[in-house]
C-alpha cells in the first residue's frame, strides 16, 4: 500500500470514528456559493464521479445539491451503479435536484455535449477516476462550455495522479487563472478568464 493510500485510510477511519469533514468540503461550498451569488440564469453544474462511500468525508455531490436545488441543472457522472445507490442514499431529500449519468464519464460527457444536452458549464468538479489522461479527456470534451467567470475545481492534483495533464496545462493556459490548496492531496480551483 503507498503512502497516499494509507494515510486516506486512516482519515477515513477517523472520520467514521469521530465525524468531520475534509478540507476541501470547505472549499467546494465556498466557491458553490460564490457562483450562486453571481445570479446565472439556470447555471449548469457538473461533477465527475459521485460520492461512493458513506465516510468519504467531502459529499461532494451532497454538497452541490444542497445548495444548488432548484436554482440549476446539476448532472453527476459516474461509473459505478453501487455508488450511484450510496449516493442516492446519503442525498436523500435532495435528489430530485440531481441528475445522476450512469457509465463512463467521458463517452457520457462527448454525448451529452454532442446533442447539445449539455452547451454551457457554470461549475464543474471533476473528482472521477485517478487517471490523469481521464481527467484530461473530461476537461477536453467540456473546455470550450466554460463562459468567463466560470469555475472547474479539480480535485487530488497534487499528490494523486488526477492532476498529471490538466494541471500544467491550465497553469500555463491564458484562458484560465488557477489556485492550488494544499489540503488533503490538493485541490485546484480555475477561474475561466
Ligand atoms: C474519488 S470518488 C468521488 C468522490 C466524490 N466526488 C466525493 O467527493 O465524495 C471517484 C468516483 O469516480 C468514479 N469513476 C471511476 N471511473 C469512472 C469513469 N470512467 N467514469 C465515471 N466515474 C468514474 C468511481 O466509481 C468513484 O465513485
Amino acid at each position: 500500500m503507498t503512502y497516499f493510500k494509507f494515510a486516506s485510510k486512516l482519515k477515513r477511519v477517523q472520520r467514521k470514528l469521530f465525524g468531520g469533514r475534509r478540507g476541501h468540503h470547505v472549499i467546494l461550498s465556498g466557491e458553490i456559493e460564490r457562483m450562486l451569488r453571481l445570479e446565472i440564469i439556470n447555471p449548469v453544474i457538473v461533477e465527475t464521479g459521485c460520492i461512493r462511500s458513506l465516510t468519504e468525508g467531502t459529499e461532494s455531490t451532497l454538497t452541490i445539491a444542497s445548495m444548488v436545488k432548484d436554482k440549476g441543472t446539476f448532472y453527476t457522472f459516474e461509473l459505478e451503479p453501487r455508488h450511484i445507490a450510496i449516493c442516492k442514499e446519503l442525498c436523500a431529500g435532495y435528489n430530485q435536484y440531481i441528475n445522476y449519468i450512469e457509465g463512463d464519464s467521458v463517452s457520457n460527457l462527448h454525448s451529452m455535449v454532442n446533442d447539445q444536452t449539455i452547451s454551457t458549464i457554470d461549475f464543474a468538479f471533476l473528482d472521477s477516476v485517478n487517471d490523469g489522461n481521464h481527467i484530461w479527456k473530461e476537461f477536453e470534451t467540456i473546455e470550450h462550455l466554460f463562459p468567463k467567470g466560470s469555475t472547474l475545481v479539480v480535485d487530488d492534483v497534487l499528490w494523486a495522479k488526477k492532476g498529471e495533464i490538466i494541471r500544467p496545462y491550465l497553469e500555463q493556459s491564458g484562458d484560465w487563472s488557477t489556485k492550488i490548496y494544499n489540503v488533503e492531496s490538493g485541490i485546484m480551483v480555475a477561474k475561466r478568464l
